[in-house]
């Protein structure tokens, strides 16, 4: 298929998913070699035709809406968010839970992939917070759509290049070497429990200190969702509770449930005024 014809096809298409063109300008090579596959596999000639099936067999679009789902991750993904959540954000929390006299710091990881990103966050505890708070216990919630990947979280066995950005001694401690495959130890999946959920649809109760919410709602989704998704982000986050984008994503214009922290970083706090 014709890199046009593709583009042609999902300019038409994603909108119709509530999804938005320009988050998949860039990654659009892994949607567009799945959908080649799609068209293999019920013998369409191209993509127009295509076009009409998805007119005759609305239940096609469920399959699509899986073909776009872009599953691209690796451990310390923009590296300086995990150092601001090490030096400042975490820190922060820390002392809230303590002058809450509560016992759990709750955390949430939406479109989790392979683990990638709650895994991090158990090791960043493991290795930088819990000797010095040993009353605390650190609680990640981790949502993804595609049950593979929720299988493959709990395998937590990567290659080298999903894991090169971790500090070396962590690498040297947590993971065991498997033939080509870096395996994380069992200890650093205790704190991490994966649910396989669309965030469309639902999205845990919480109350969670801290959400992260990174490459996923605020890339691919339209702006109309994006404001839904957002308002059920900030009725599960404490007051005042912390929301990670990635860094090349923005909030919708209009919103005013939070205010930068680091605006750099797409890191905001929830206002407590909204
Ligand atoms: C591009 S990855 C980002 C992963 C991670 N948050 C990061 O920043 O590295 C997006 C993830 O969201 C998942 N996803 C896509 N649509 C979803 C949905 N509607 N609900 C939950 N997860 C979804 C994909 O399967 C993929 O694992």
């Amino acid at each position: 298929m014709k890199d046009a014809d593709c583009v042609e096809f999902l300019q038409w298409a994603l909108p119709n998913l509530q999804l938005r063109w320009p988050g998949f300008r860039k990654v659009r090579g892994q949607v567009c070699k799945r959908l080649a596959r799609r068209l293999q596999e019920l013998q369409c000639p191209d993509v127009e035709f295509y076009r009409g099936y998805l007119e005759t067999h609305p239940e096609e679009w469920r399959v699509l809406d899986g073909l776009c789902q872009v599953t691209i991750s690796r451990f310390y993904r923009e590296k300086a968010v995990f150092q601001f959540l090490e030096n400042t954000v975490l820190p922060a929390l820390l002392q809230r839970v303590i002058a809450r006299e509560e016992k759990y710091l709750n955390i949430l990881s939406l479109g989790s992939a392979s683990g990638e990103e709650p895994y991090a966050i158990s090791m960043l505890w493991h290795f930088r917070f819990q000797k010095q708070y040993p009353d605390i216990t650190l609680r990640v919630t981790a949502t993804e759509a595609n049950p593979e990947l929720i299988q493959r979280s709990r395998q937590a066995c990567y290659p080298y290049s999903g894991i090169k950005n971790l500090p070396p001694d962590w690498r040297a401690t947590a993971f065991q070497q498997i033939k080509d495959n870096y395996c994380l130890n069992p200890q650093y999946h205790q704190s991490v429990h994966f649910v396989q959920q669309d965030v469309r649809n639902n999205i845990p109760p919480g109350p969670f200190d801290l959400v992260l919410c990174r490459n996923l709602v605020f890339t691919y989704f339209d702006e109309a969702l994006q404001n839904t998704i957002l308002d059920r982000i900030a009725l599960v986050l404490r007051d005042e509770g912390i929301l990670v984008l990635g860094i090349h994503e923005n909030l919708p214009a209009n919103q005013t449930a939070f205010i930068p922290w680091s605006g750099k970083l797409r890191v905001f706090i929830k206002n407590k005024k909204a």
